[in-house]
């Protein structure tokens, strides 16, 4: 209904929804959720650990590849293009998608660990679907989707064709729609009928980054995608924007082990380059989960050191 638009409607915020379960059961759920995430990447005990490739737009194909080479080896699981990057003249789309498999090829055969790449397949309908294609011949498990831009019919689409592949959504221009105080609608609805359409994994917000949201929206995000919703399984919630490795213990209070801490500024950015930006995140979240206080970690992990000194434990803008 166009009831947002009417003109006897001065505000409206949708704030909270409830389906029945006969419209829930009329939607298919996340194919992976978090277990079946957890279960690719074998990592059952830990938040997982991703970045963006930066600069966000203008890395030649071989740059970008490299970077990504980097990242995983200094300890990210999964690394994924930015929302704004899609298929542009200095970075083609298949390239990318061929030369940056083949660095996750080469950091899991000299790590050991399973690595993960979310090529942005955001394209119009069609061209989506090839491009998803292209991931799969390609050996690409993941596939990533603004899924704003694409709309809802398109990702509802696109988890039927790609039952396979693990769908990561970023939620670039939702604050458009979910942040005027008196109107629009509530991300935490959003984030319950994205889960319902069958995303794996999606951006909520992180409390303590450079995004807007403060941590009862973020965790009332959070809820619509763990909380029990008729067998459907759970979405993995992402956090991401403005994130360094002094937030992490903060995050892991707000998010528990459930969450994919996303850094791209905050690893790239280390003063001794990516791969020493991401052995820092790594090991402030190894901190984190064993109670360490970071300052007290970092006297004896050199790159955590030089992240402190850097960025410290505030928030962007605080
Ligand atoms: C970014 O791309 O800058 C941030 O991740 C914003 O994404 P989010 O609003 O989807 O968290
Ligand atoms: C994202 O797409 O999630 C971001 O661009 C986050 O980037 P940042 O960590 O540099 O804010
Ligand atoms: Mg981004």
């Amino acid at each position: 209904r166009n009831i947002f638009g009417m003109k006897a409607v001065e505000y409206l915020r949708l704030e909270e929804v409830s389906f029945p379960e006969s419209v829930v059961k009329a939607y298919p759920g996340p194919s992976y959720g978090i277990e079946g995430v957890r279960r690719l990447l074998r990592i059952h005990d830990r938040p997982l650990v991703g970045t963006i490739i930066k600069p966000k737009v203008g890395l030649p194909t071989e740059m970008h590849a490299e970077v990504a080479y980097r990242a995983w080896v200094g300890g990210v699981d999964i690394v994924k293009d930015d929302e704004n990057l899609t298929d542009q003249w200095f970075n083609r789309f298949e390239d990318r998608v061929v030369r940056t498999l083949e660095m996750r090829d080469r950091a899991e055969e000299e790590t050991g660990e399973r690595k993960m790449y979310m090529p942005n397949v955001t394209a119009p309908y069609p061209e989506m679907v090839r491009r998803a294609e292209f991931v799969r011949e390609q050996g690409g498990e993941y596939i990533m989707i603004d899924v704003v831009i694409a709309g809802f019919s398109a990702v509802q689409a696109m988890r039927r064709e790609f039952q396979d592949m693990v769908i990561h959504a970023h939620r670039a221009m939702h604050g458009a729609i979910t942040r005027p105080p008196f109107h629009g609608i509530k991300m935490s609805v959003l984030a319950l009928i994205y889960r319902m359409l069958g995303v794996d994994q999606l951006h909520v917000g992180t409390a303590v980054g450079k995004m807007a949201e403060g941590k009862e929206e973020v965790l009332s995000n959070v809820r619509s995608l763990t909380m029990d919703l008729y067998g459907l399984k759970k979405t993995f919630p992402v956090a991401s924007g403005g994130l360094h490795p002094g937030l992490v213990p903060a995050l892991l209070d707000i998010f528990g082990r459930d969450v994919i801490i996303q850094a791209g500024g905050g690893i790239h950015g280390h003063p001794d380059g990516t791969e020493k930006g991401a052995t820092a995140m790594r090991q402030a979240l190894d901190a984190a989960l064993q109670g360490i206080p970071l300052e007290e970690y970092a006297s004896e992990h050199e790159e955590l050191r030089k992240a402190l000194e850097k960025w410290g434990t505030r928030s962007p803008g605080s």
